[in-house]
């Protein structure tokens, strides 16, 4: 059983090199599809979900191959359109692949994508868009059977800015015929490279980034080479585990824009940070102020990074309120952390953190991906010994952590038994 053990309470000195964006460049991999040309993706992260989206695409016949952090698609080939189900059972976010099939194939089949840890995960809202672009959706024995021999513009209001729907919809609508609005669209800084990428290949998209989007359908996608985005989870997951431990961090390859809600939280909690050119630069000791957070849609607080600034504020000095509200099920990590002695109390979508001056290590067990990196940084910070399990939750979104962690002192290492 794979499992990460942690000896706590070091400081950390350093620098620690953030990858591509994970959530950037899934719905990437899947727009590749609308080209028969090569696409050629750098800066990208060798990620468990990269892999299964990267197998998804060979299922439906086109090439993937990976070269370091170098991804090189072609889906010249293209002769299928149903996902298989163990892929699609595995990672949710491959239901981002209807939209570019659609486009290109006319028909998708994929099965319902299930719950996972942190809720019940449903598709409607996806499902909605693509209707209005003229796709008939027929739910037969789990699978989702969508089909539309042509997709036409459309005047589109999402119920809630739904970060995947956004994303199929706006990978459709690019090759609909006719103009599509999007109102009340995501605004994620993923969105904005998912939509620059389609533009790089011949796409007419306005306005990714805000809530309106404008895309007017074009019937060809070029090849091209994109650069993904640096990830601002993965930069914002350091950043907290540097504030947590103590020390000077120099956390690389950050763009500070997105990430001006976790800033402005640090500032409240009294973090010392310094913004370089490309970088974080976390410094001076592991005492902070207790601050309320709330998770919102981008521009707001982002619940990806909700459980580690949870494992923050577990040592803060007084009482914080975390409310998320996002997703119905994402405080899996609070009975972990209360197992290691933190003062926790789950009031409906909020939990009351009473701040304690120190935690204790323990044997733990990452039941999803974000979950999982507040554990490391909460073992991080307590003095001794923690194992913590079922760590290819984190092995999902971050990579090779262990390594980069170890390079700013952490003594940490990943055991295989
Ligand atoms: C994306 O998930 C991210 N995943 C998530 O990151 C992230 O937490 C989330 O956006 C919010 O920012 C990827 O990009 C691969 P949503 P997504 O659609 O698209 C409900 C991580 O840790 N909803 O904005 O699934 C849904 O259940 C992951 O990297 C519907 O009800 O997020 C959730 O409660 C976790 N119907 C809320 O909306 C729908 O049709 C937000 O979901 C769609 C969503």
């Amino acid at each position: 059983m794979k499992r990460l053990v942690i000896n706590g309470g070091k400081k950390l000195f350093g620098e620690i090199e953030v990858g591509g964006a994970k959530n950037a460049v899934l719905p990437i991999i899947a727009a590749s599809l609308l080209s028969s040309e090569e696409v050629i993706l750098e800066d990208v992260p060798d990620l468990l979900d990269v892999s299964i989206m990267s197998q998804v695409v060979c299922a439906l016949g086109g090439e993937v191959a990976r070269q370091g952090h170098t991804l090189r698609i072609k889906a010249e080939n293209f002769d299928n359109f149903e996902a298989p189900f163990d892929l699609i059972t595995k990672m949710r976010a491959s239901i981002v692949i209807m939209g570019p099939v659609l486009a290109r194939k006319g028909r998708v089949r994929i099965s319902h994508p299930g719950g996972c840890a942190i809720g019940s995960r449903p598709v409607n809202w996806h499902l909605k868009g693509l209707e209005s672009l003229g796709a008939e959706v027929r739910i037969d024995h789990g699978y989702l059977d969508v089909s539309a021999p042509k997709l036409t513009g459309a005047r589109i209001y999402l119920d809630f800015p739904s970060v995947g729907a956004t994303e199929n919809i706006l990978m459709a609508a690019a090759a609909a015929e006719g103009m599509t609005i999007i109102e009340n669209a995501a605004q994620e800084p993923e969105i904005v490279d998912l939509a620059n990428f389609i533009n790089q290949m011949g796409g007419k998209i306005r306005g990714a980034g805000t809530n309106i989007i404008t895309v007017e359908g074009v019937q060809e996608f070029s090849g091209t080479r994109h650069t993904i985005i640096p990830d601002r989870i993965e930069a914002g997951t350091f950043i907290l585990m540097a504030a947590a431990c103590g020390g000077d961090v120099l956390v690389n390859n950050v763009i500070s824009t997105h990430l001006a809600p976790l800033l402005a939280k640090l500032d409240e909690a009294k973090v010392q940070y310094e913004e370089l050119e490309d970088g974080i630069r976390v410094f001076g000791n592991d005492s902070y102020l207790a601050v309320d957070i709330k998770t919102q849609v981008h521009p707001g607080f982002p619940t990806d990074l909700q459980a580690p600034f949870l494992a923050l504020l577990a040592r803060a000095k007084g009482t914080a309120i975390v409310t998320e509200n996002i997703f119905e099920n994402r405080f899996m990590h609070v009975d972990e952390l209360k197992r290691m002695g933190a003062d926790l109390k789950v009031e409906g979508r909020s939990v009351i953190v009473q701040g304690v001056p120190f935690l204790n290590p323990a044997t733990l067990m990452a039941t999803d991906l974000r979950a999982g990196a507040a554990l490391i940084l909460a073992a991080l910070t307590a003095p001794g010994r923690s194992e913590i399990w079922e760590i290819q939750h984190i092995d999902r979104g971050y990579e090779n952590i262990e390594t980069k962690l170890r390079g700013l002192g952490a003594d940490i290492e990943r055991v295989d038994e």
